[in-house]
């Protein structure tokens, strides 16, 4: 039986850094709050003229260099991402233009901070059914440009990064991504939005007053998400035939330190036994988890033969976890 296996991993994050002492003085909040409600210290912020694309490509670059892999060999490229340069071309062609990846075909997902395991699975489905032979998996994600500067309860949360993922049919069985889980919590929708002000009647030419920001229920998104993910690493270790005390790392979403002891609570795991870079990053969307399983391999906290758990959750909602052989 065939399965999917992970060849390589790239990565980028932009050189700016925004501290928490940099937005004391932007909104009416402290260092000491940010620290102790969500374990951010600091954050990546994009140039403006740094597009989430050019982010994409970078870490996708970093990922075929890797692997030594030609572009010109690459079957299928998706990009998880909701905040593309604009709503088409789709993120997934530019990142081809750019690779010159001529036989690739190329869509995105739209999963907000689930994106990279939605991504990730949907393109094991085309490697699998035996319509292609590998996939380049890239999550990118500029939420500077989606913030509204002026709300604290939203903007000291999120910051901007990418990853990419290269993965390749195997013939070995019981390797690589050994287990999906997606699903979708739609009913929960409202808890997390990017809206735009209202737009003026037609007669003025639909101009939008504002550019589209996030609005968040937190306090709401912090129980679903603690349950969700907790579920989702259960039902995904479940599917892999393994128990949770064969999983050596479970790599959640970074969006609140306090979230990620919960679930690691919820679950049994030694907190140990759970990656976490959120204080250097804060909340990436669907290139959190991607850059934390990068961070996780090169720091050597992941090894072969290792089971890990990702788990995540996001604006939808939707949640997603998978189980990986290393
Ligand atoms: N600085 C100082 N005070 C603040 C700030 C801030 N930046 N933000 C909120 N506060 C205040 C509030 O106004 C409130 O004041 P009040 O008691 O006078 O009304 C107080 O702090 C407590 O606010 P809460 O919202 O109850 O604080 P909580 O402990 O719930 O933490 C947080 C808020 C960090 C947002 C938390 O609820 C959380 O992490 N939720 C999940 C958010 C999340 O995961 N979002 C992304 C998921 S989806 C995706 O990633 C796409």
């Amino acid at each position: 039986m065939k399965s999917v296996e992970i060849l390589s991993l790239g990565h980028y994050v932009p050189e700016r850094i925004l501290t928490n002492q940099d937005l004391e003085k932007m909104v009416d909040t402290t260092d000491e709050w940010i620290t102790t409600r969500t374990g951010i210290k600091e954050r990546r912020i994009a140039a403006d003229d740094e597009k989430t694309s050019d982010m994409a490509i970078k870490a996708a670059e970093e990922a075929l260099a890797r692997a030594k892999f030609d572009p010109q060999n690459i079957d299928l490229i998706v990009v998880a991402t909701t905040t593309a340069d604009s709503s088409f071309p789709a993120m997934a062609c530019l990142v081809q233009k750019s690779l010159n990846a001529k036989k690739a075909a190329a869509f995105d997902v739209g999963a907000a901070c689930s994106g990279f395991l939605y991504a990730l699975t949907t393109a094991k489905q085309f490697l699998l059914s035996g319509m292609y032979q590998n996939a380049l998996v890239i999550a990118a994600d500029k939420m500077s440009k989606v913030m509204d500067w002026n709300d604290r309860t939203t903007c000291v949360l999120f910051g901007d990064g990418a990853a990419a993922c290269l993965i390749q049919t195997s013939d070995k069985p019981n390797e690589g991504i050994l287990s999906d889980y997606i699903f979708g919590l739609g009913e929960y929708s409202n808890y997390m939005q990017i809206i735009a002000e209202e737009i003026k009647p037609l007669e003025q030419k639909n101009m939008l007053v504002r550019s589209p920001y996030v609005v968040m229920q937190g306090p709401e998104l912090f129980k679903v998400a603690v349950n969700s993910m907790a579920e989702g690493v259960e039902i995904a270790a479940k599917k892999a035939g393994i128990s949770l005390a064969d999983i050596s790392l479970v790599i959640p979403h970074q969006a609140n330190d306090r979230i990620i002891s919960a679930v690691a609570k919820k679950l049994g795991t030694p907190r140990e036994k759970v990656y976490v870079n959120i204080e250097k990053y804060g909340n990436m969307s669907a290139a959190s988890v991607a850059i934390a399983l990068y961070e996780a391999v090169e720091s050597g906290a992941v090894k072969k033969g290792d089971y890990i758990a990702l788990v995540v959750f996001g604006a939808g909602l939707v949640s997603a976890a998978n189980i990986i052989k290393w």
